[in-house]
């Protein structure tokens, strides 16, 4: 045998049921598109399978499938609620879910760091807060972290597995603790709630992110709420630095699995590398690597078809072999693009699911996604 060969039969055999089984927190992370809130569901259903008890936080879920989650609109969705039919009766696992309130979990985060009552609500009533809460640069990404922050804490979950919010780029999720403190550390932040305020200093500001959002809103009120919300926000602001803190801990924490979700498509590819390498730079837990929407590679020719089917190329079974040839030199060409994406998943599990198709939008096609990847 030999050494490579060796080495190979000597590496740990990583699966992603391992990650399921050990992990109390998972995060799907990739590009958009490619089947991170299928696969944060499909995870989520595996876990329950093996008894875990399991809450997914979704954010963007398909229609059909927030149905099959039980998150339609009539239901209070910020809140867990179970998801039946889905755990074997042999196992005692749960599956729950939520979708992801970004301004519910802003409100949830204002009242626990206020110190009391009357200094939650100076933030809280405030116009401009209720403005700007869920649409700060970055807010959805803070907000899908600090929830699972607030379940991991609760204590009623072995595992919550947060899906991402549809953003630019998919490292936004894990810078959005650090962003938390540098907005609060942003010069336009400090003048507004640092000194004298003055109604210069506020429109030298004008041009900043925040402010932009702020001056959307009509009225002569703006200037002063402006000033009052950050005045108001200034109270929790130690608050909310410890919070961003312990989140950007608890992600880098040895309970926590990121999961990267990637389509076989140059473009996922390329944001899916570059995610990679942040997580391994900002030394975040990767669980594993998912490439989704794989086009299965078909069944090569044998020599004697190849002899039959010789000279033919027009007709039905012309159409069958261009389509035979197309199919599988864009499955080939879809393995090549992997190859580095892979490599860059080092000791982590890499699942492959198949592009099916059909939608999967209950919970028995779920189940099939849970099947494959663990
Ligand atoms: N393996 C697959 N085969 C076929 N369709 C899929 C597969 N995975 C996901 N889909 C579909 O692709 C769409 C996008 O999936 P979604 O999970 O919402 O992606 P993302 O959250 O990354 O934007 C959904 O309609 C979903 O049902
Ligand atoms: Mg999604």
């Amino acid at each position: 045998m030999s050494r490579e060969k060796q080495g190979e039969a000597e590496r740990p055999i990583a699966s992603l049921e391992a990650v399921i089984r050990s992990s109390e927190l998972i995060l799907t992370c990739g590009p958009g598109g490619v089947g991170k809130t299928t696969t944060a569901a499909a995870l989520g259903v595996a876990a329950a399978r093996i008894g875990r008890k399991t809450v997914v936080v979704t954010v963007d879920p398909a229609r059909r499938l927030a149905d099959a989650l039980g998150l339609d609109d009539g239901v209070a969705s910020d809140e867990p609620h179970q998801v039946m039919g889905v755990t074997k009766r042999t196992t005692d696992g749960e599956l729950w879910a939520l979708m992801l309130d970004a301004e519910q979990t802003f409100d949830r985060l204002v009242r626990e760091q206020s110190g009391s009552r009357k200094q939650a609500e100076a933030v809280l009533d405030n116009p401009v807060y209720q403005a700007i809460s869920g649409s700060l640069s970055g807010a959805q990404e803070y907000m899908a972290v600090e929830r699972l922050h607030q379940l991991h804490v609760s204590g009623d979950w072995d595992l919550v597995i947060v899906d991402t919010p549809p953003s630019r780029h998919a490292i936004d999720l894990l810078e959005a603790p650090d962003r938390l403190v540098g907005f609060l550390s942003h010069p336009v932040y400090r003048t507004l709630t640092v000194g004298q305020r003055t109604f210069a200093k506020i429109t030298d500001a004008a041009s900043s992110m925040f402010l932009w959002a702020v001056k959307r809103l009509a009225g002569p009120q703006i200037v002063e709420d402006t000033v009052e919300f950050f005045r108001s926000l200034a109270n929790i602001e130690g608050g909310l630095r410890h919070r961003a803190r312990q989140v950007s801990e608890l992600l880098r924490g040895s309970e926590t699995a990121f999961v990267v979700v990637s389509s076989p498509r140059a473009e996922a590819v390329g944001e899916a590398e570059h995610l990679l390498d942040a997580i391994a730079d900002k030394k975040f837990p990767l669980g594993g690597l998912v490439v989704n929407l794989i086009h299965p590679m078909p069944e090569p020719l044998t020599d004697d078809d190849e002899a039959l089917l010789a000279g033919i190329d027009t007709g039905p079974l012309g159409d069958q072999l261009e389509w035979h040839r197309e199919l599988t030199s864009l499955a080939n060409a879809e393995r090549q693009e992997l190859v580095d994406l892979k490599r860059l998943a080092g000791e982590a599990p890499v699942i492959e699911l198949p592009l099916l198709n059909v939608d999967i939008h209950d919970v028995p096609g779920l189940v099939g996604l849970a099947e494959r990847l663990v």
